[in-house]
């Protein structure tokens, strides 16, 4: 006789997100997510990090935190603290660095450190989508400052910030991608970063600043820190190797000062982020990451190439887009009559996985006919092709781009 499956649901407390849906597997045209080039992970390299650093070390694995204590592995700490000196401008030591399970987990502590229910956050407007359902589940108001090409636009946000001080309402932290935005893919120059901590000064609203794409700029031409450009402490740096070497390595790391390091630590009751990955990473890094990223982004910006120039021959003038300064996404505009969240629905069914503006936005009209769409992962044929149905399926829904929109832009 079979017995009734056991009841969790009546055990559930209120308050938690809706279930999670069963994998499915990838689309066979996958735009989605932050994924990177499967053909640029630097396996030889990190096959040999391995043999080296566990024949050297690998006994230390017996100990919670390689015995290294509960900040992370030293070695990696001692790479990130000359690698952030260096391309930066961050002095900090390696004792002002939390490595941490991605900078996703990192993104967790900060609001676990400093949001309540009903706190307020600044946001970009169009920003990571990770960040905004977090802030969501916590039950924070966003407020979404535009965005123009160098990113946060100084105008909004000491409006927004001075109309929220006179209600009395003193934001929790200022969240920025300011080195290659997500989605936009803008970089904001330092003149603009010094625009943001004064203002961010003069209201006493801290900065978090997350980095984690500022290794994979076209020309190498990265802007200092907003951390490095402080002077009072106020900001809190962000960073990962997801993007510059594998994101299921699950590694990211925090600068922080230690007023906020120490209270995040207290929070990150995991006993540790994966040794083995920052035991490799460290290994490896050391050695090759100045000559990796920059054949990374060669192929990045190949296949950045590739998208552009399919959505050219495909959606001619009805997809319209800045060309990004780095990183792994393009953020396009489509026709007003496209909605990107009823694209997302149909081009999936022919295969095609896209991200729908919408969830990229605090603007939900705004970015109703937006998409983003990662060319790291695909191959260049996936890139072609993929575009190709997707502006098919485009066609069949909204009647654009007209079969013959290239010819009709060069007309
Ligand atoms: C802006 C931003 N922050 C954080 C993350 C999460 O990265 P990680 O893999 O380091 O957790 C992503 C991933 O795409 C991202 O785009």
């Amino acid at each position: 006789m079979m017995s009734a499956p056991f009841d969790f649901v009546s055990l559930l407390p209120a308050g938690l997100p809706p279930p999670a849906a069963r994998w499915t597997g990838l689309a066979r045209f996958s735009f989605v997510g932050g994924n990177n080039d499967p053909e640029q992970v630097p396996l030889e390299g990190l096959i040999a990090a391995v043999d080296a650093v566990l024949a050297r070390e690998g006994r230390t694995l017996a100990t919670y935190g390689l015995a290294n204590g509960p900040q992370g592995y030293l070695r990696l700490r001692e790479f990130l603290q000359v690698k952030l000196q260096r391309d930066a401008g961050i002095a900090c030591a390696a004792d002002d660095l939390l490595i941490v399970s991605g900078s996703l987990q990192a993104l967790d502590l900060v609001n676990q450190t400093l949001l309540a229910r009903g706190d307020t956050v600044i946001v970009e407007q169009e920003t990571y989508q990770g960040a905004l359902t977090r802030l969501g589940r916590l039950g924070v108001n966003t407020v979404g400052i535009p965005l123009d090409h160098e990113g946060l636009r100084m105008d909004a946000l000491a409006s927004a910030l001075a109309d929220l001080k006179q209600r009395g309402v003193r934001p929790k932290y200022i969240y920025t991608i300011p080195t290659v935005q997500n989605p936009t893919g803008t970089i904001t120059p330092e003149a603009r970063r010094a625009e943001l901590l004064k203002v961010s000064e003069t209201y006493g609203v801290p900065i978090v600043e997350d980095d984690c794409y500022a290794d994979l700029i076209w020309d190498g031409q990265r802007p200092p820190a907003i951390y490095a450009m402080s002077k009072t402490g106020g900001v809190i740096h962000i960073g990962s190797f997801s993007k510059s070497i594998a994101p299921a390595l699950r590694v990211g790391f925090i600068v922080a000062p230690w007023a906020m390091l120490s209270r995040m630590l207290a929070l990150k009751t995991d006993a540790g982020s994966g040794a083995l990955e920052q035991m490799v990473l460290a290994e490896y890094c050391a050695q090759h990451f100045a000559t990796h990223v920059p054949k990374l982004t060669k192929g990045l910006r190949a296949k950045l190439d590739t998208l552009m120039e399919a959505l050219n021959e495909q959606f001619g003038t009805s997809a319209e887009f800045e060309v990004p300064k780095g990183g792994i996404f393009l953020w396009i505009k489509l026709p007003d009559q496209v909605d990107a969240l009823k694209l997302y629905q149909a081009a999936l069914a022919a295969g095609v996985s896209i991200n729908p503006g919408p969830e990229w936005s605090t603007d939900k009209a705004w970015s109703k006919s937006r998409l983003r769409l990662c060319f790291a992962s695909p191959t260049h044929d996936q890139i072609r092709e993929g575009v190709a149905v997707l502006a098919e399926v485009c066609r069949k829904e909204f009647g654009v781009p007209t079969r013959s929109a290239n010819v009709e832009a060069r007309g």
